[in-house]
């Protein structure tokens, strides 16, 4: 599986592991829509089943997504299938992450060995996130409480993460903090993910619901540290849906505001964040809490995945590269 770092208490005790791998022909990877009640590991043998286990967020999590696709296109080449097609069908799984298009393209122009081609990406996209926590790190000061909002860590990352890497890595080199986890509506992918590899770690953290947000941004909020699922050139980047507002309110009350991401997630066809592709998900997402229908059969929603937050409010860009300002994305991607 190669290196890791994200511990997971199972029933034989902590072991390390990564969120989705390569193992004996087959892919691997954690089921993160069943977490945090049951941790199971599912089996994906076809490229169509890599799709699918996208589009359903089996596998999610902009670096994550771009492993899954390169995986994918591992699966289809060794069963034969016109590289083509496959890129086909799992780049119209979602359309936000620019890592699924990054890394699809990859294998695309990877050679005649893809299955050692996409292990390989993989094992890239790990070492970036490794890089990103130390850099990141460099931001956290002992006794910092960190706000911090859906979920960028080992399992939207492969290991480590991208906004929760800095936050590993400063726990893990005895600095106390405290991180604020927004629940993320309406996948929760705060409550049930983020805090999940909190607890693992035993750092110190509680879930705040979304709109609690800003009461804690105006008095005790120190720094906020997100990911990214495509960043524009000019430093406009979506993210999950409600980064836009906790983006205004840091700035607001003088909260500096980090955007952690590899070199992946940005696309360097983008001048800005107009151009960003925004999934719009099934409205059922947002009905319907735990099975149960939470407002009245004749309303519908509406259930943007990804919000657009403009580069003025982003204090830096923690990448593998350092931290970045505004102004260095330019010169420091196209290296
Ligand atoms: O819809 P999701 O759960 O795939 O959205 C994930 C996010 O928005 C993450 O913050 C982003 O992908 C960065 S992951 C390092």
């Amino acid at each position: 599986m190669g290196l890791s770092s994200m511990r997971v208490r199972t029933q034989n005790g902590l072991s390390d592991m990564r969120s989705i791998w390569w193992e004996d022909a087959i892919v691997k990877a954690i089921d993160q829509r069943l977490l945090p009640e049951r941790l199971e590991i599912v089996a994906i043998k076809t490229h169509e089943e890599m799709a699918e286990t996208i589009s359903d967020m089996t596998v999610r999590g902009a670096p994550s997504i771009g492993a899954a696709g390169a995986y994918g296109m591992a699966l289809a080449w060794q069963s034969g299938i016109d590289l083509v097609d496959a890129s086909r069908v799992l780049k119209a799984t979602r359309p936000t992450a620019h890592d699924l298009f990054h890394a699809i393209d990859r294998m695309l122009s990877a050679g005649d060995e893809l299955v050692e081609a996409a292990k390989d990406y993989a094992d890239s996209i790990v070492e970036k996130c490794r890089l990103i926590g130390e850099a990141g790190n460099s931001l956290i000061e002992d006794g910092m409480k960190v706000l911090t909002h859906c979920n960028a860590g080992a399992l939207a990352t492969i290991d480590f993460g991208t906004a929760l890497a800095p936050i590993r890595v400063a726990h893990r080199s005895g600095k106390k903090i405290f991180v604020f986890v927004d629940e993320t509506r309406p996948r929760f992918q705060g409550a049930k993910l983020t805090a999940w590899e909190m607890a693992n770690e035993d750092i110190d953290h509680a879930v705040i619901a979304d709109n609690a947000a800003g009461y804690y941004l105006r008095r005790e909020v120190d720094l906020v540290i997100v990911g990214a699922d495509r960043v524009a050139m000019n430093g406009d980047f979506a993210n999950k849906i409600g980064t836009y507002e906790k983006a205004v309110l840091a700035k607001e009350n003088g909260v500096p505001f980090y955007v952690a991401a590899p070199v992946s997630t940005f696309d360097p066809t983008l001048r800005s964040g107009d151009g960003i592709v925004i999934e719009q998900r099934s409205p059922d997402e947002v009905l319907i809490v735990n099975g149960v229908r939470i407002a009245p059969a004749e309303s519908d929603a509406l259930n943007p995945a990804f919000d657009v937050t403009p580069a003025k409010y982003v204090s830096g860009y923690i990448t593998e590269k350092g931290v970045l300002a505004t102004d260095e994305l330019a010169k420091m991607l196209a290296v």
